[in-house]
């Protein structure tokens, strides 16, 4: 392993990516998740997303959650959206950072978004010169980057194409998003790989799922070639729409865990974390899967 960076950015995406998953719960519930979230030093949230109600309808009261949660100090807040009308509907709300998502399979991106990968990818340059208008920067999210549950492999050649496109029309940076849990750790080399070799200066962050169990083993490599932005679901919230029962997204205490005791920081307390985590269990009534909440922290002198 290269060294090590001092500090890891991670996204706290429970609120959004981990309760679209999970039966709806609510609105008080999910201010309160956000709210205690915002307490355990993390400093970037996903909150909400924009996104129609019938397709999603867990997000339905994103305006009012959003609205009654606390913003605390020196945390970064999101949103999500699929299209200008989400767009529009986040820059109402007040967002300053925002998260456009485009799928590198065709498929998929037919059955999250209702178009193809090249219809999406024509409406969000214009959405991104509309949210650098508003000062507002502008992520794009490549869902399905490392496999599509439709149509299995992605060829790394056409995820490099897709942010070829989107850092020539302004994205200020690209997530690549492993939707099903699909990604190991060759994948993220060879997609990581063909994204550096031609756009070499474009931020990069990370979404892993862990519904194989390789999510922590994806993003040590990550780390290994020099990516320091992830995104991370409290207790491991959510789940897979295609896989009922399925893990969700890797659990954000499992990756402090891992992180501080490599000495890499995250400005998270890992105990206000785990309090988060149960509330989370609580809200959602069943048990989540991460193995730090079930196990607890390592003791010290252990
Ligand atoms: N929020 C709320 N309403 C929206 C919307 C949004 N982001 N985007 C479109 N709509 C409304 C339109 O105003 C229109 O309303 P009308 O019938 O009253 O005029 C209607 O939806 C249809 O618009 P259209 O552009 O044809 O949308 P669609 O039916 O093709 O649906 C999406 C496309 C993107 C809105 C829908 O598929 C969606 O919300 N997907 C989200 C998927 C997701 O979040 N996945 C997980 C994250 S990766
Ligand atoms: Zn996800």
């Amino acid at each position: 392993m290269t060294q090590l960076p001092a500090s890891v950015s991670i996204r706290e995406v429970g609120p959004r990516d981990g309760l679209q998953n999970e039966e709806p719960v609510p609105t008080d519930a999910k201010v309160r998740l956000l709210d205690a979230l915002s307490a355990t030093g993390v400093r970037r949230i996903e909150a909400v997303s924009f996104v129609h109600p019938r397709a999603i309808p867990q997000m339905a009261d994103a305006d009012e959650v959003w609205a009654r949660a606390t913003k605390a100090p020196g945390v970064r807040y999101s949103a999500l959206v699929p299209n200008s009308k989400g767009a529009q509907r986040a820059l109402a709300a007040g967002f300053t950072e925002i998260e456009v998502v485009v799928s590198a399979s065709d498929t998929h991106n037919r059955r999250n978004v209702n178009r193809s990968t090249a219809e999406s990818l024509d409406d969000i340059a214009g959405l991104i010169a509309l949210l650098h208008e508003h000062g507002v920067t502008a992520e794009v999210i490549v869902a399905t980057s490392f496999g599509c549950p439709y149509e299995g492999d992605v060829d790394p050649a056409r995820v490099a194409g897709i942010v070829d496109r989107v850092v020539a029309d302004g994205a200020d940076r690209v997530a690549f998003g492993d939707t099903t849990g699909m990604a190991t750790p060759r994948r993220v080399r060879e997609v990581l790989t063909a994204v550096r070799d031609r756009q070499p200066d474009i931020p990069i962050l990370l979404h892993f799922h862990n519904t194989r169990g390789t999510a922590l083993a994806n993003l040590l490599t990550a780390l290994d070639l020099g990516v320091t932005e992830y995104d991370a679901s409290v207790g491991g919230l959510g789940g897979c729409p295609y896989a009922p029962g399925a893990s969700g997204n890797v659990a954000t205490e499992e990756v402090v865990h891992m992180l501080h005791d490599m000495g890499v920081d995250t400005g998270i307390d890992l105990d206000a974390l785990l309090e988060a985590a149960r509330l989370a269990e609580e809200l959602v009534g069943r048990r989540l899967p991460s193995g730090v909440l079930r196990a607890g922290p390592r003791l010290p002198q252990v």
